[in-house]
C-alpha cells in the first residue's frame, strides 16, 4: 500500500499521500487539503514547501551535497566544462563528444546579436545597472525571434534546442556589450573562440589590441560559471518556473529570472561580499569587529548562510581553492582574501554562527576570483546570471514538457480590513 500521513484537525483525521523522492526526501501531498478540510498550509518564504517534482538537481543541505542529474558537483568541477554541464542540466545526460561539439558550434554560431538591438544600448544611461540592462535585453531578444517566443508551448518547444543554445550564447554577448556601453567603449564582435575566451575577448579586447589570457582567466571563469549552473528551487529559478507556469516563452521567463537574481539576498550577494570586504579593509579591521557587529544584528555577513545548506556549501569549498590558485597565477596578493579567510575561520568557531549553522556560500569567494580576472564589481551578478542560464532553461523545459503542469498560483491568508461601505470623498 502507498504510504500516507495523517493530519488531525479539530478532532477529525485526514489522510494524505506521502510522496518520496529518489533520494528519500518525503513530502505530504496536501493538494487536496483545502477541499477536504477548508484549511490551507501557511509557509511564508516556502522554507517547507515542495513546489514541484524535479529531476535536475539534488541538494542535501544538512550534509553539504550538490549533484546535477546524479553527478556530484566535485566530480563535475574536476572533469567537466560549463557547456558540458549546461547540456547535462538541460538534457539529463552527459553528452557524447559529437553532441557536445555540435552544441559548442551552435553556441559559437549564435554569439552575435541582431544589429537592431545594438541601438537599444543607446537608450540606457551609462549609470544603468547591468542587471537592469540584461533583463531588458533578454526579453527584447524574444521580439527578434517571434517564432521561438510564441507563448504556445508546443511551438516554443519545437524550437527549444535552438532557443537554449541561442540564450546561452547571447547572454554572454549582451553582458559584454553592457560593460562596453557603460564604459563608453566600442563593441567588440565575437570571435571563433571558447565560450569564456570569447567573453573575455568581447569584454577586454581593443580595436588595436587583442586581449591575451596569459593567467588562465578563461579556465577559472569556466569553473565559476559551471558552479553556478543550477541550484534547484532558488528564488530566481522558482521565478522562472512561476513565469513559465503561465505559459510564457523562454526569453520572458529567463528575463524574469534575472530580475529575481538581482537582490542582495540572492545573486546580488556576490557584489555585496566584495563591498563588505573592501569596507572592512578600509576600516583597518581584520574582520573581528565586523563579526561582533554581525552577532549584534548590526551587520550581515554577506556570503554566509543559506536557506538549504546547513553545512559548508560545496561550491564555496571549490571556489575558495580556485580563488587561491587564480590569485597565484595572476601574481597578486589580495588582502581581501586574507580578510575572507579570517572571517570564515572566526565564523566557523563562533557560537553565533555555529548554532545557526551559518557557513560560507557560493558568493563568499566568487567575487575574489572575478575581481582578479578583471571583472568590475558591478558586473558580478551578471556573471552569476550567465552561469545560471542553463538551470533556468532546464527548469523552463521541465515545466513546458509536463502536460500536467498547472499555473503556479499560491493562496494567501487575508489579514486586511473586513467589509466596509464606500465613503464619499467630502465625508472622509
Ligand atoms: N550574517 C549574520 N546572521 C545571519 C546571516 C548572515 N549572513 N544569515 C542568517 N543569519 C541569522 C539570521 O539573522 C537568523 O538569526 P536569528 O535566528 O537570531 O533571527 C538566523 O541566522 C537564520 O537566518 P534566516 O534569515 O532565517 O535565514 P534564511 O534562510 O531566511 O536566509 C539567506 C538565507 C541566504 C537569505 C541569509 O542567510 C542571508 O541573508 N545571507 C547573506 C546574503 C547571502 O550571502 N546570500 C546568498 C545566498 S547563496 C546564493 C544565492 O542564493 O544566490
Amino acid at each position: 500500500m502507498d504510504k500516507t500521513g495523517t493530519i488531525r484537525l479539530e478532532k477529525e483525521n485526514f489522510e494524505f499521500p506521502i510522496i518520496e523522492g529518489t533520494e528519500g526526501e518525503r513530502a505530504l501531498d496536501t493538494r487536496t487539503l483545502r477541499s477536504k478540510t477548508g484549511c490551507i498550509t501557511f509557509d511564508e518564504g516556502y522554507g517547507n514547501t515542495g513546489s514541484c517534482l524535479s529531476d535536475i538537481t539534488f541538494i542535501d543541505g544538512e550534509n553539504g551535497i550538490l549533484r546535477h542529474r546524479g553527478y556530484p558537483i566535485e566530480e563535475l568541477a574536476a572533469n567537466s566544462s560549463f557547456l558540458e554541464t549546461a547540456m547535462l542540466a538541460i538534457y539529463g545526460e552527459l553528452p557524447h563528444k559529437s553532441c557536445l561539439n555540435a552544441f559548442r558550434q551552435h553556441v559559437r554560431r549564435n554569439a552575435s546579436i541582431h544589429t537592431g538591438m545594438h541601438s537599444h544600448f543607446d537608450g540606457f544611461p551609462s549609470s544603468a545597472h547591468p542587471m537592469a540592462i540584461l533583463s531588458s535585453m533578454l526579453n527584447s531578444l524574444g521580439a527578434y525571434y517571434p517564432g521561438m517566443s510564441t507563448n504556445n508551448r508546443e511551438q516554443d518547444l519545437a524550437h527549444f534546442d535552438e532557443t537554449a543554445a541561442l540564450l546561452i550564447s547571447k547572454v554572454r554577448t549582451i553582458a559584454a556589450m553592457t560593460y562596453r556601453m557603460k564604459m563608453g567603449m566600442p563593441f567588440v564582435y565575437p570571435a571563433d573562440m571558447s565560450y569564456t575566451g570569447n567573453f573575455l575577448h568581447m569584454m577586454f579586447s581593443e580595436p588595436y589590441r587583442q586581449y591575451v589570457d596569459d593567467h588562465g582567466a578563461a579556465k577559472a571563469l569556466d569553473l565559476f560559471l559551471m558552479l553556478h549552473a543550477d541550484h534547484e528551487q532558488n528564488c530566481s529559478t522558482s521565478t522562472v518556473r512561476m513565469v513559465a507556469s503561465g505559459g510564457a516563452n523562454l526569453f520572458a521567463s529567463v528575463s524574469a529570472g534575472v530580475c529575481a537574481l538581482w537582490g542582495p539576498s540572492h545573486g546580488g550577494a556576490n557584489m555585496a561580499v566584495i563591498q563588505m570586504l573592501e569596507e572592512i579593509h578600509a576600516a583597518g579591521d581584520d574582520g573581528s569587529r565586523f563579526i561582533e557587529a554581525a552577532k549584534k544584528g548590526e551587520a550581515k555577513l554577506m556570503g554566509f548562510g543559506h536557506r538549504v545548506y546547513k553545512n559548508y556549501d560545496p561550491r564555496a569549498r571549490i571556489l575558495g581553492k580556485s580563488a587561491e590558485s587564480v590569485l597565484e597565477s595572476v601574481g597578486i596578493k589580495d588582502p581581501l582574501l586574507d580578510i575572507a579567510r579570517k572571517l570564515e575561520q572566526a565564523a566557523l568557531e563562533d557560537d553565533y554562527f555555529v548554532s545557526r549553522k551559518l557557513y560560507p556560500n557560493v558568493d563568499f569567494y566568487s567575487g575574489i576570483i572575478l575581481k582578479a580576472i578583471g571583472i568590475p564589481v558591478e558586473m558580478f551578478t551578471v556573471m552569476f546570471a550567465i552561469g545560471r542560464m542553463p538551470g533556468w532553461i532546464a527548469n523552463w523545459k521541465e515545466i513546458a514538457e509536463n502536460p500536467k503542469s498547472r499555473i503556479h498560483r499560491p493562496r494567501q491568508i487575508y489579514t486586511g480590513k473586513t467589509l466596509r461601505e464606500y465613503v464619499p470623498i467630502d465625508k472622509r
